[in-house]
């Protein structure tokens, strides 16, 4: 049983402000989960947006119909063993549910940075555009977020460092008894 625990696929979704720190937190995950001998797939907004959901726009419908593509997808790879990292602001509640009512091993990380600071951080330049009006819609400025009512983790960025994020991830994973810890396989082989 716990040998099969290696390769249980599980779905972790970072959701948040543009600028909140969710890419970055899910590139040090990555690689970890990597050394871990693990198979990842990353599903992030912005790379998903040139290809699965190019064309769409940011009206509420197109950002549901991205967030239900991006959970469709992950949700194959899931099944299949995969540790799938989503990025992507995915701000309707009502989308994120939906997914998670799909995906059994769902986990949900709410990556939280105050407006202010991911405005400060203006990491794409997005923000100035956005405040001076010459994008519309942008989340946060013009257009909601809705936050994660229960997350299985909440994430302050203004408050730790990515590295520290990316270990309360890990530590979370590995209390849901989604890693394998190779020592505790040792202790179990022992025992045996
Ligand atoms: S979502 O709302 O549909 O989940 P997604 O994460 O895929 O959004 O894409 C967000 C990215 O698109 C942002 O990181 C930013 O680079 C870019 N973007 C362009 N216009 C907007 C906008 N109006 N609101 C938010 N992000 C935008």
């Amino acid at each position: 049983m716990r040998f099969n625990q290696r390769e249980r696929g599980f779905t972790l979704w970072f959701t948040g402000l543009s600028g909140a720190g969710k890419t970055t937190i899910a590139e040090i995950v990555e690689k970890e989960l990597r050394e871990r001998g693990r198979r990842v797939e990353v599903l992030d907004g912005d790379i998903v947006r040139t290809n699965l959901s190019k064309g769409l726009g940011f009206s509420r419908e197109d950002r549901i119909t991205n967030v239900l593509r991006i959970g469709f997808v992950a949700n194959l790879l899931t099944r299949n063993g995969v540790a799938v990292i989503v990025s992507a602001i995915s701000p309707y509640k009502e989308a994120r549910d939906q997914v998670r009512r799909r995906i059994i091993d769902f986990i949900e990380v709410y990556v939280d940075a105050p407006l202010e600071v991911c405005a400060e951080r203006d990491v794409k330049g997005l923000y100035k555009k956005a405040f001076e009006g010459e994008i519309q819609n942008f989340t946060g400025v013009s257009d909601p977020y809705e936050p994660p009512v229960a997350p299985e983790l909440h994430i302050r960025t203004d408050q730790e460092t990515p590295q520290e994020s990316a270990r309360r991830v890990i530590e979370r994973l590995e209390y849901l008894g989604y890693l394998w810890d190779p020592e505790e396989a040792e202790d179990y082989h022992w025992s045996r």
